[in-house]
């Protein structure tokens, strides 16, 4: 009988230290319950076919054996290299009479413009789904290590992050390239999480604050440092459920956010409508210059604060933070 694989991993929420985590210092982020789903079954044909009508990819034919080469769409680029580095950890599978092809098509509970690691979460969805197809058992940490090296390939920068979110689930303090994913045991996030309409590109934005820590030095160091001090604290209050703090520090972290000019006028005007209705603090979350941001409210406070983010341009979005990590769903 013909095996057809379905595995799942979930979006993520950046609650602090973005962009300072690319350069070593650490983060927190959370998985939230809006997932991507990954359908995978061997083929006869030796190749991949690949499709994901969500992202307007539809019949993507691609050799096995030329996997990574030639032209590749930007919306079939993590699918297809994460196949080839799995095989390339695992060339066992692609010797011999072993190898037929691979038939794969994802779909998405979450919109890919905002941002919440969609890239990630397929990336982390195909390895899983591998391992399950050909019966093989990784760590989480293999499949991060795969999956990490995915985002290298093709984006050239990044810390990983959003790959565990996707691979580990839950809230993590997280360390650039994995040196520490450490689960967090804390209680669900009263989070509104406000969309801002558009989508910029990651490369585009971690490359404009890699030119600006070239031209000031001394400047984003400092930044840098200054938001692992936040990072910290943030890690310390979330653990106490202090969330009075946890809102501080949000906004703190918005002010170096702002400084490193990855903010917009409607995420600055959405996040402080939030915090003018009551919200205990809001921030952007992510790579910025679009997507969302997330402001942490009472209940008492909630409906007004997202009463105001609309009225400043956004869209509410609703999540629970503290989603699983990748599983197998079928
Ligand atoms: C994106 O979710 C978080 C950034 O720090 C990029 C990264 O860590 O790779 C902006």
């Amino acid at each position: 009988m013909k095996k057809i694989i379905t595995v799942s991993a979930p979006g993520k929420l950046m609650l602090f230290g973005e962009h300072a985590v690319v350069y070593g210092k650490p983060c927190i982020v959370t998985a939230v319950n809006q997932r991507m789903f990954v359908m995978a079954e061997q083929t006869t044909t030796n190749e991949l076919l690949f499709d994901a009508k969500d992202v307007g990819i539809k019949n993507y034919k691609k050799r096995i054996d030329a996997l990574g080469k030639g032209q590749i769409p930007k919306a079939a680029q993590f699918v297809e290299i994460a196949i080839k580095n799995f095989f390339l950890c695992h060339p066992e599978f692609i010797s011999g009479s072993h190898m037929l092809g691979l038939k794969i098509s994802t779909t998405s509970e979450f919109s890919s413009t905002y941002g919440f690691g969609s890239s990630s979460a397929v990336t982390v969805c195909i390895i899983k789904a591998l391992t399950e197809l050909f019966e093989i058992k990784l760590s989480k940490k293999d499949i991060f290590d795969i999956a990490y090296k995915t985002v290298l390939d093709i984006q050239k920068i990044g810390s990983g992050v959003d790959i565990a979110a996707a691979v580990y689930g839950g809230t993590l303090y997280f360390v650039s390239g994995g040196k520490m994913i450490e689960s967090l045991n804390i209680k669900p996030l009263p989070l509104v999480v406000g969309y801002s309409g558009s989508k910029a590109d990651t490369v585009t934005l971690l490359n404009g604050v890699k030119e600006k820590a070239k031209k000031y030095p001394e400047i984003i160091t400092g930044i840098y440092t200054d938001i692992e001090k936040i990072v910290i604290l943030a890690k310390k209050a979330l653990i106490k459920n202090d969330l009075q703090t946890v809102g501080e520090l949000m906004n703190f972290n918005q002010g170096y956010l702002e400084s490193l000019g990855v903010s917009t006028d409607r995420l600055s005007n959405m996040i402080y409508a939030a915090r003018n209705i009551g919200a205990y603090g809001a921030k952007l979350s992510g790579a910025g210059g679009g997507d969302c941001m997330i402001a942490i409210a009472d209940k008492k406070h909630e409906e007004k604060v997202k009463q105001g983010i609309e009225q400043n341009g956004g869209q509410i979005i609703q999540i629970q933070t503290h989603a699983e990590g990748v599983r197998r769903e079928l």
